[in-house]
């Protein structure tokens, strides 16, 4: 992990195991900590993996197997004693969005006082603030109750499609702050894609009106406003706004910036050309569609909807626009993109 992870609640003190691992003598100490808690009901309900061997070097020979695969954070009260442990698996540095399995116990003396709901809220809070876009992912094993509803509370969504017979897989997405990225990097996101380039480059009409939403920083807006349109881009960051509006400015572009939250925006009039590139998904399932349904209707007569964003998410993008098939014709459609034109007028 590049940034130390240490966090507070009301209650709960969490930092890496590290710092309780320096000397020789520390770790004896915390392992006497550790071999405490480590007692069979609390071993019950950790996978068989995670179970303590027998034998003297058994709570070292735990520390070590953990240390080897995990990130080992320390839970400990308001009097400084060990209460239990956090344990994160982040996934390989490639991937893409960032995940990190999440596993915790905590001593059986402090069951039922609450504690797991309040470290999953300090947690989700801790990458919240980080603000990479973390998926955070917890496998709960079915029937217990205790552990599925801290996550719930906490804004986690079990999912179907990664459980099995023994475990109920857990999910919560924390977001990406665009706001941040965009205040230390110029033209974060690089150039339009080649789908938005070929389409604009070869759309009929001068000086249309194009609706940008979540233009971030503007790297279509600004491609569009070249070509002689005048754009109106929508977004949350206020760094992004900036950005597209000094552009616009210095370069003499019909370009206009609204920091506004899409799930309430309401734009005025009409538009030639509605564009929501790679913004969608960054919403809740049903906040994409509203937002959707809500934002279609603002497009002229013969006018366009241009979507890119996740695969998963085209299918209830394209029933939005089949429940009103008559006055929606498609254009062009991939794995990423959907492209119609409003057949009315
Ligand atoms: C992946 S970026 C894409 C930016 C731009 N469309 C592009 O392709 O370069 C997503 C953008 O959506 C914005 N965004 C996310 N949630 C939003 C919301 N609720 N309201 C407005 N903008 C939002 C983010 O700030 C970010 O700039």
């Amino acid at each position: 992990m590049v940034r130390e992870m240490k966090f507070e609640t009301d209650r709960l003190c969490i930092e890496s195991w590290d710092t309780a691992l320096g000397s020789e003598q520390e770790k004896q100490a915390f392992a006497a900590e550790l071999a405490a808690i480590l007692t069979p009901p609390v071993l019950k309900s950790l996978p068989e993996p995670m179970q303590l061997a027998d034998g003297e070097a058994a709570i070292s020979d735990w520390i070590a197997a953990r240390h080897a695969e995990s990130h080992v954070l320390t839970i400990r009260d308001g009097n400084a004693s060990l209460i239990g442990l956090l344990i994160l698996a982040p996934s390989g540095d490639a991937e893409y969005p960032p995940t990190v399995h999440i596993g915790y116990l905590f001593s059986e003396i402090v069951w039922g006082k609450g504690f797991a709901s309040e470290l999953i809220g300090g947690l989700v809070a801790w990458y919240q603030d980080l603000g990479e876009g973390t998926q955070l992912l917890a496998g709960v094993a079915h029937g217990n109750v205790a552990s599925a509803n801290a996550l719930q509370k906490n804004g986690f969504k079990q999912v179907p499609d990664h459980s099995d017979p023994d475990t109920a897989m857990f999910r919560k997405d924390t977001q990406f702050n665009f706001d941040r990225l965009y205040s230390s990097t110029a033209h974060a996101l690089g150039a339009p894609s080649s789908e938005i380039v070929e389409f604009f480059s070869t759309l009929a009409g001068d000086g249309l009106r194009v609706l940008d939403i979540g233009c971030g920083q503007g790297r279509d807006a600004l491609f569009i406003a070249r070509l002689g349109h005048s754009v109106v881009g929508v977004d949350i960051a206020p760094s992004g706004i900036k950005d597209l509006v000094s552009a616009g400015n210095r370069e003499n572009l019909n370009v206009d910036g609204i920091v506004a939250d899409i799930t309430n925006f309401q734009p005025v009039g009409q538009f030639d050309v509605l564009l929501i590139d790679r913004t969608l998904h960054l919403l809740s399932a049903d906040n994409r569609v509203a937002v959707l349904r809500r934002l279609i209707g603002h497009v002229a007569p013969q006018g366009w909807v241009i979507i890119s964003d996740e695969p998963e998410n085209m299918a209830a993008f394209k029933e939005v626009f089949d429940t009103e098939e008559a006055l929606w014709k498609p254009h062009m459609e991939t794995d990423e993109h959907l492209m119609l034109q409003h057949g009315a007028g």
